[in-house]
């Protein structure tokens, strides 16, 4: 089935909501207390690290070393800081995702600077991808905000051909276990260029037509992890600030029900980086370690039924 709408405040529910997610659709929300509660938390860490720099323009007042140093212990800053996750809770809780099923990823802050100024480590401009290359569970929904005004020239790309569309890449390469150990952990030292290794397209792309969607600080754009997506090259004068996070339902986890896995042929799995939400527990060894290996083959033929959703009202 191909991409094909755009849900703009929908009131859903979750389920019906994850069902048209694992279809394709996107879903965009206007900003809401929960959601300006984090953009502002995240803003203040980053005003903070800048001093009296605009951090939107700072990459125009000093050396891109010296922006490194700053971005740098930022990222893991937001990650770790003690109100962070409380308040990613606080959004799925507003959002009306089940507390006990609904399990969440660390929320990631991003700066993608402008006129080519920094393109790698803290700063990678994503080529596009599916996050379903990476390691991600075929129910993975990825959850975008940006901190500040946002213009196209410097937002993220929707290539909505591909939901439905196989692209050779580079994926059979990519084992979850193998990127953490050597990858991640090296980003900041990359500052003129990256030498870790992604999953890449193998083929030329049509990347037009594209969507791209420009919602105010705080505004939300929520998609499956399997869509094609792309970091805009920011050309916009102005460094882009956003917070992205995953989430999973471990109950569609345990059932195989997401996207449909029309490409990916990674192994290992980012499942043990996500916690319950009501008390942060992470996903057990024994939901786990049944998506250590390759895809399992069961995943493409269980995509959520519109009657299995009606049946539980
Ligand atoms: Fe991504």
């Amino acid at each position: 089935m191909p991409m094909h709408s755009v849900y703009f405040d929908s009131k859903m529910s979750d389920e019906l909501r994850r069902q048209r997610l694992y279809e394709g659709q996107i879903f965009l929300f206007s900003p809401r207390p929960s959601t300006l509660a984090l953009i502002s938390h995240a803003r203040e860490m980053i005003e903070g690290a800048f001093g009296n720099v605009d951090p939107r323009q700072a990459q125009f007042h000093m050396p891109v070393e010296k922006y490194v140093e700053i971005c740098a212990p930022l990222k893991p800053a937001f990650i770790h800081h003690p109100k962070t996750k409380q308040l990613v809770k606080n959004i799925l809780e507003e959002f009306k995702c089940d507390m006990d099923a609904t399990y969440l990823d660390v929320p990631r802050l991003r700066m993608v600077t402008s006129d080519g100024y920094l393109t790698s480590g803290v700063g990678y401009a994503h080529h596009p991808h599916r996050d379903t290359w990476y390691s991600a569970p075929m129910g993975q929904l990825n959850w975008w905000i940006p901190i500040y005004e946002i213009e196209s020239e410097m937002s993220m790309a929707f290539h909505p051909v591909y939901w439905d569309k196989a692209i050779k890449n580079g994926s059979h390469e990519f084992n979850y276990y193998e990127w953490n150990s050597v990858g991640r952990k090296n980003a900041a030292q990359h500052v003129k260029s990256d030498t870790r290794k992604q999953p890449k397209p193998e083929e030329p792309l049509e990347l037009e037509p594209q969507i791209r969607f420009i919602p105010p600080p705080g505004g939300v754009v929520v998609f499956a992890a399997a869509q094609l997506h792309s970091t805009v090259p920011n050309t916009a004068g102005l460094t882009r600030y956003s917070i992205d996070f995953r989430t999973i339902n471990i109950e569609d986890t345990k059932a195989y029900r997401g996207a449909r896995n029309i490409d990916s042929n990674c192994t290992g799995t980012s499942l043990r980086d996500f916690m319950r939400c009501r008390d942060l527990e992470r996903v057990s060894e024994q939901v786990a370690s049944a998506f250590d290996g390759e895809r399992p083959p069961q995943q493409a033929d269980l995509v959520f039924r519109p009657d299995a959703v009606g049946a539980k009202g």
